[in-house]
C-alpha cells in the first residue's frame, strides 16, 4: 500500500497566516501541521509516501523530511501547479501509484484514533484491491464537508460536497483508501461547477458500482481539520491538553518510527543526536530510555 499526502491548496481561509507560509507548515501546538497526517499514514503501516504541494511550498516540506530514510520511510515529492482539486492527486501521482493500492490523506486533517485503528486496518486489508474504504465522522457542522447520505438500512448511498441542506451529520473525512484502478477512474473526472476535480465525485463512482465501504469512525476517535482559524486553534488546544495530561506526544513521527520498528536503536539515537536542545529532544530521549526499561 502506497500513501499520498496532499498538502497544497491556497490556504485562503487562513489568510493572512498563509501569505508567506504554507498552511501545512503552520504550527498545531508543538509541531508543523503536516506531521499529523504523516503520522497517520505511518500508523497505518504505510512507508512509501508521495507528498504533493505547491511549487512554492514543496521545497520547504522537502527540507523537513528529506527522503524520509532517517524515519525508515521512502518519501518523494511532486508539485501541483494550481489547486485544481483533491482528485488531481491521482493524475499527478499516477506513476507513483502504479498498480498498487493507495491511501490518500489531506494535509490539514488531524486524527487521534483509539484502538479502533486496528479494526480500520483490517477493513482496509479485507477490501484489498476490490473495494475502496472511506470513513464517516459525526460532526455538528456537516455543511462544511462532504456529507454521507444513508438509506434505511444504514447503507451509504451517496456523498454530497458541502450541501446547503445536509442529509446527515456524517462528514466524509480526508482519509481515503482505493484500489489501484483509482488512477483510471480519476482520469475520467470532469471539473465541478466550482472548477475542481472533486474527491466526492470519485467516491460516488465507487459507491454507484457497489465497491465502497463507508466505515463509521465512532466516539473516542478524534478527527479535526485545521483549515480555518477556529479549527486551527481548536486543534492546537486539543493537542496541548492531551499531551500535557498524558506526558505523551501526538504525532511524534520519530517516536512512531521507533516504536513501529521502522528504525532501530542506532537510527533513533542518531535522530536524537541531531536535534537541537529542546523539549522535543528531551521527550525523544525519554521515549528511548523508557522503551528500554519497559521492554
Ligand atoms: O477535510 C475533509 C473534507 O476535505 C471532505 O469532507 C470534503 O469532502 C473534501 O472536499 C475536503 O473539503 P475541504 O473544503 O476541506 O477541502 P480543501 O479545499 O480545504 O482541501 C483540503 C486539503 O487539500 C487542504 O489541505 C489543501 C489540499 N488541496 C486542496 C485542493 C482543492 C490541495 O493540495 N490541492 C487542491 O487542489
Amino acid at each position: 500500500m502506497k500513501g499520498i499526502l496532499l498538502a497544497g491548496g491556497s490556504g485562503s481561509r487562513l489568510y493572512p497566516l498563509t501569505k508567506t507560509v504554507s498552511k501545512q507548515l503552520l504550527p498545531v501546538y508543538d509541531k508543523p501541521m503536516i506531521y499529523y497526517p504523516l503520522s497517520t499514514l505511518m500508523l497505518f503501516g504505510i512507508r512509501e509516501i508521495l507528498i504533493i504541494s505547491t511549487p512554492h511550498d514543496t521545497p520547504n516540506i522537502e527540507k523537513l523530511f528529506g527522503n524520509g530514510s532517517s524515519l525508515g520511510l521512502k518519501i518523494s515529492y511532486a508539485v501541483q501547479p494550481n489547486p485544481k482539486g483533491i482528485a488531481e492527486a491521482f493524475s499527478i501521482g499516477a506513476d507513483f501509484v502504479g498498480d498498487e493500492n493507495v491511501c490518500l490523506i489531506l494535509g490539514d486533517n488531524i486524527f487521534y484514533m483509539g484502538n479502533q485503528i486496528h479494526a480500520f486496518r483490517e477493513e482496509v486489508e479485507k477490501n484489498g484491491n476490490s473495494r475502496a474504504t472511506i470513513f464517516a465522522y459525526h460532526v455538528s457542522d456537516p455543511e462544511r464537508f462532504g456529507v454521507v447520505e444513508f438509506d434505511e438500512n444504514r447503507m451509504a448511498v451517496s456523498i454530497e460536497e458541502k450541501p446547503a441542506h445536509p442529509k446527515s451529520n456524517y462528514a466524509s473525512v480526508g482519509l481515503y483508501f482505493y484500489p489501484s484502478d483509482v488512477v483510471a477512474k480519476a482520469a475520467g473526472l470532469r471539473p465541478s461547477t466550482r472548477g475542481e476535480l472533486e474527491i466526492t465525485d470519485l467516491n460516488n463512482m465507487y459507491l454507484r458500482e457497489g465497491r465502497m465501504s463507508v466505515v463509521p469512525m465512532r466516539r473516542g476517535n478524534v478527527w479535526l481539520d485545521a483549515g480555518t482559524p477556529e479549527s486551527l486553534m481548536d486543534s492546537s488546544q486539543f493537542v496541548q491538553i492531551t499531551e500535557k495530561r498524558q506526558g505523551l506526544k501526538i504525532a511524534c513521527i520519530e517516536e512512531i518510527a521507533y516504536r513501529r520498528g521502522f528504525i532501530d536503536d542506532a537510527a533513533m539515537l542518531r535522530l536524537i543526536d541531531e536535534l537541537k536542545d529542546s523539549d522535543y529532544k528531551k521527550y525523544l530521549k525519554k521515549v528511548y530510555e523508557e522503551y528500554h526499561e519497559l521492554y
